[in-house]
């Protein structure tokens, strides 16, 4: 029989994309405020949250498989009189509300992205034997009511993440996001100066600043001015200790030239630009609501990089999507032979419910066919990446060293350009720190290099 420890303890398990890091984050940090303890041990944790990603019905159906798994641990719990709290926020939380607890009896708290603030009064509700569910939007209020405390794993390889921008009005017909996110939302610059002050005393080296689409960051800065994100970068990088700026993830229409002037000027900010086009098809663009062509796409990237030669780009790709055909394909293949992307991400189209594509049908795309793709998309993208990794074999690169590597006396961290480099060799007194670094040999997806 499992024996549980006196203080109380929390776990929180995360899917999906880094903006599911930060909230976790921010949650330990309320619960660590209400006197519970982190712990990686599900059997002696006395609540457990799950926070979920819905982006693709794959990542949506891993939560209820752990629902079930933990439904089976609150059984046992309450067989000896005891409870394990079970919560799941994110965005299928937000997307299925009430229903989740339909599905499970055994869910006592279902939130949503913007309602974390309120996790005292959802555990207070759940001690007095109430079921909580709350999926509204206040978004500005979350970030209002913040505990003041850092917790220490948030700047634990010196690099930490800041949300300045949250939700999305752009409706890509495949996407999900604008209705567990919500509206496009900007928070205001001094919330976030302050923030990344006090993880930079904490510790932090690195900053990397989020939003759905952080391109879009239009916060206030006082008396109804606001700043565009080219030019919060530039209040951040005079941040004394901060040592690198990223951000992520861009929209192609947003890229004003204020950041493209940052780019140019700003040496904390990093030469790297995750820019997803989705598709290289005009007409797939098109049926997705993306609001640009493969040709205005192109016409940015060339932009970006006549004003500074160094940036390199990464992409998301979406293959198989209803009316994809060979000729569509082969324009994705083409744009990426002509960007060259260092490294990028490609997925199957997965049809989510509430979305425009959801009626969308094409039943010549068969499973073969979108494997076939999938699978073509996968080593032209990764042929790129080695090509590019190849290129920087000789070069000297500041190294943010951030995690052990497999091998004893290895330590491994990023290069500007997100790439992985391992140092043999060194001691673990270097994790945390940048180093100059001489790039000696290029690995499949990484490099390998020493210190100079
Ligand atoms: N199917 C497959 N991929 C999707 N993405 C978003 N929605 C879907 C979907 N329905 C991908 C897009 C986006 C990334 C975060 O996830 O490429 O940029
Ligand atoms: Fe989704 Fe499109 Fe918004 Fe990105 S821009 S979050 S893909 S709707």
């Amino acid at each position: 029989m499992e024996q549980l420890k006196n203080n109380k303890k929390y776990h929180i398990k995360t899917w999906g994309c880094q903006m599911n890091v930060y909230d976790s984050q921010r949650i330990g940090e309320i619960l660590l405020s209400l006197g519970y303890q982190e712990t990686e041990d599900l059997t002696e944790s006395d609540i457990v949250i799950l926070n979920t990603c819905h982006i693709r019905e794959k990542a949506t159906e891993k939560v209820y498989s752990e629902i079930g798994r933990l439904s089976k641990l609150k059984e046992r719990r309450q067989e000896i009189g005891s409870n394990l709290i079970i919560a799941v926020s994110g965005c299928v939380a937000q997307a299925e509300g009430e229903e989740i607890q339909k599905r499970s009896k055994f869910v006592d708290i279902v939130f949503g992205p913007q309602t974390w603030h309120k996790l005292k009064e959802m555990i207070d509700a759940v001690n007095s034997n109430n079921k909580y569910c709350n999926t509204s939007f206040p978004v500005e209020e979350k970030f209002d009511q913040l505990p003041e405390i850092l917790d220490k794993n948030r700047v634990k390889s010196s690099s930490s993440f800041v949300v300045v921008q949250e939700g999305c009005d752009k409706f890509c017909t495949y996407c999900v996001v604008p209705f567990t996110r919500g509206a496009e939302y900007s928070r205001p610059t001094f919330q976030i100066l302050s923030e990344v002050k006090n993880l930079v005393n904490a510790g932090a080296k690195e900053i990397t600043l989020l939003g759905q689409n952080v391109s879009s960051y239009n916060g206030e800065h006082f008396a109804g001015k606001t700043w565009t994100l080219g030019r919060l970068i530039k209040e951040i990088a005079e941040i004394e200790g901060l040592e690198r700026i990223r951000y992520t993830t861009s929209y192609p229409t947003e890229i004003d030239d204020e950041l493209i002037s940052a780019h140019k000027n700003i040496d904390k900010l990093i030469p790297f630009l995750h820019l997803p086009i989705q598709s290289g098809s005009n007409k797939i663009l098109k049926l997705m609501n993306r609001k640009h062509t493969n040709k205005d796409y192109l016409n940015i990237i060339e932009k970006i990089k006549s004003s500074n030669p160094k940036m390199a780009f990464s992409s998301d790709f979406i293959v198989g999507f209803p009316e994809e055909d060979d000729n569509d394909f082969k324009d994705t293949l083409s744009i990426i032979n002509q960007v060259g992307f260092i490294q990028s991400y490609a997925f199957i189209y997965s049809k989510r419910p509430g979305t425009r594509a959801f009626t969308y049908e094409d039943t010549s795309l068969t499973t073969e066919i979108l494997k076939e793709r999938l699978k073509i998309l996968q080593e032209v993208l990764t042929l790129n990446q080695y090509n590019f990794n190849k290129n920087t074999v000789g070069s000297e690169f500041k190294v943010l060293l951030d995690r052990e590597g497999r091998k004893e006396n290895q330590i491994v961290g990023k290069s500007p350009y997100m790439q992985t480099v391992h140092i043999n060799n060194l001691s673990k007194d270097y994790l945390g720190k940048i180093v100059n670094v001489k790039i000696l040999e290029s690995l499949p997806y990484s490099l390998r290099g020493e210190l100079i």
